[in-house]
């Protein structure tokens, strides 16, 4: 059994939980190391669709653990929603979703700070998901603010760092965003009663992971967000506050990196984005507005989160040889090719020009990334569904000449094309 990352390549919303869930089949236990409940995970078994913020999506199925690592930051709230949901469909989150004791607590009042910066800023907005998670990971920094699962379920303890912080951000909310104060005490009230419900799922998840993987088991980290999205190597400060990158999985959840066997790239066949930001291969009007209602009902390109519109554009392989390196990428799961079923003609941003010099990287100054002209080669469309492929022979060429002309470009292997949102539409490259 091995230990698998798969993360997504670009923006986020590359269709991450359809290949966790196919590849949960190799695993026994799915982990969460990052980010919270901005994530939006989409499944769909049979005729039941999940939406997934918080647990991994590998709770669905009944034989396997999950883990909400370190690195996460957890919202109670979101997370027994989730739980409340899985119950109403049957599924039992009992003695298989653990918690590590480390992992930081979102708080009423990461919301509020949130709500109350992105106002402010106006234009200079990062367009964030308003789950608290920017707010939560510079308490987690800031260390005499944070709040831990640990202090959850310790209601003396708790009581106290929840007065330090109200105490504290109140003086913010009203003296620096001019907006009303939270109250204390019923969030203490709140508050102790999510620690009670939450202490039977906290552990070490560390102690827990690496056990699992000495006796063999297999591992699955399920990344949230993107590549790009990352708090270092993203374009920032268009980005969220945590590493959804893959050494992310390590520092997130407690394992070493001479444990991961392997690191999966989920990479849209095309580029979207939500929130603001950068998008050198964004197509605007017409075509953009195409592809993002493309999938048909349930399954356009709007946030799962948020219900955004995303932004949509060219796949850019500049962004992916980015993801490629930081990465170190074994190989591409490639999603959604079959919302291109239908377009005359699709492009592939080989690289970018500024001033008539091309540019391989992308570069780290968002000015210099703004001069930025990208460079396509222009596909013939297929024009025929690809839905009913189940191997790579069962494409048409042309998409499998676009696959191809993918990995020379991004000098990575494809191990799994996604035609369609089913668990069947899947295509095993071998
Ligand atoms: P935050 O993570 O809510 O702080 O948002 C920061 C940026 O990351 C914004 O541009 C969000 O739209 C984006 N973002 C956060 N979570 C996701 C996600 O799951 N998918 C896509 N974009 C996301």
């Amino acid at each position: 059994m091995s230990v698998r990352i798969v993360l997504g390549a670009q923006w986020g919303d590359e269709g991450k939980a359809k290949v966790v869930d196919y590849l949960t089949r190799d695993a026994d236990v799915v982990v969460r190391f990052q980010g919270g409940a901005n994530a939006g995970h989409t499944i769909v078994v049979g005729d039941l669709k999940f939406v997934f913020h918080l647990i991994p999506a590998g709770i669905v199925h009944p034989d396997k653990t999950c883990v909400v690592g370190n690195g996460v930051v957890l919202d109670p709230k979101a997370m027994f929603k989730e739980v409340d949901e899985l119950e109403e469909k049957g599924i039992s989150t009992e003695g298989r979703l653990f918690v590590s004791e480390r992992t930081h607590v979102v708080m009423p009042y990461h919301m509020r700070l949130e709500q109350a910066s992105e106002e402010k800023v106006g234009d200079g907005a990062i367009g964030t998901t308003m789950r608290g998670i920017g707010p939560a990971y510079y308490d987690k920094m800031n260390r005499v603010t944070g709040i831990r699962v640990l202090d959850l379920i310790n209601s003396d303890v708790l009581a106290d760092r929840i007065r330090v912080n109200v105490r504290e951000k109140n003086e913010i909310l009203t003296k620096v965003y001019g907006v009303a104060p939270v109250e204390e005490g019923p969030m203490i009230e709140e508050y102790v009663a999510w620690g009670e419900r939450i202490r039977p799922y906290v552990t070490d998840t560390s102690v827990y992971l690496n056990q699992a993987i000495d006796e063999g088991r297999g591992i699955l980290f399920e990344g949230s967000q993107g590549t790009l999205l990352d708090i270092d190597h993203g374009t920032y400060p268009y980005v969220t506050s945590s590493n959804t990158t893959a050494g992310g999985a390590c520092t997130g959840s407690g394992i070493g990196p001479t444990r991961i066997d392997e690191v999966v790239g989920v990479v849209k066949a095309y580029t979207t984005r939500v929130g603001n930001g950068p998008f050198p291969t964004e197509i605007p009007g017409e075509l953009g507005d195409r592809i993002r209602n493309a999938g048909g009902p349930g399954h356009q390109e709007f946030g799962a989160t948020t219900g955004r519109p995303r932004r949509c554009g060219w796949l850019d392989t500049v962004i992916l040889r980015l993801s490629a390196r930081i990465n170190g990428l074994s190989s591409l799961a490639i999603t959604r090719l079959d919302i291109l079923d239908e377009l005359e003609e699709i492009k592939v941003c080989t690289h970018y020009e500024v001033d008539g010099e091309t540019m391989e990287h992308f570069p780290t100054d968002l000015g210099l990334l703004d001069q930025c002209v990208p460079v396509y080669e222009t596909f013939p469309g297929w024009l025929t569904s690809t839905s009913e492929a189940r191997t790579v022979e069962d494409l048409p060429s042309s998409a499998r000449r676009y696959i191809e002309r993918v990995v020379e470009l991004t000098r990575t292997p494809v191990s799994l094309i996604s035609v369609g949102a089913d668990r069947e539409e899947t295509i095993e490259v071998t």
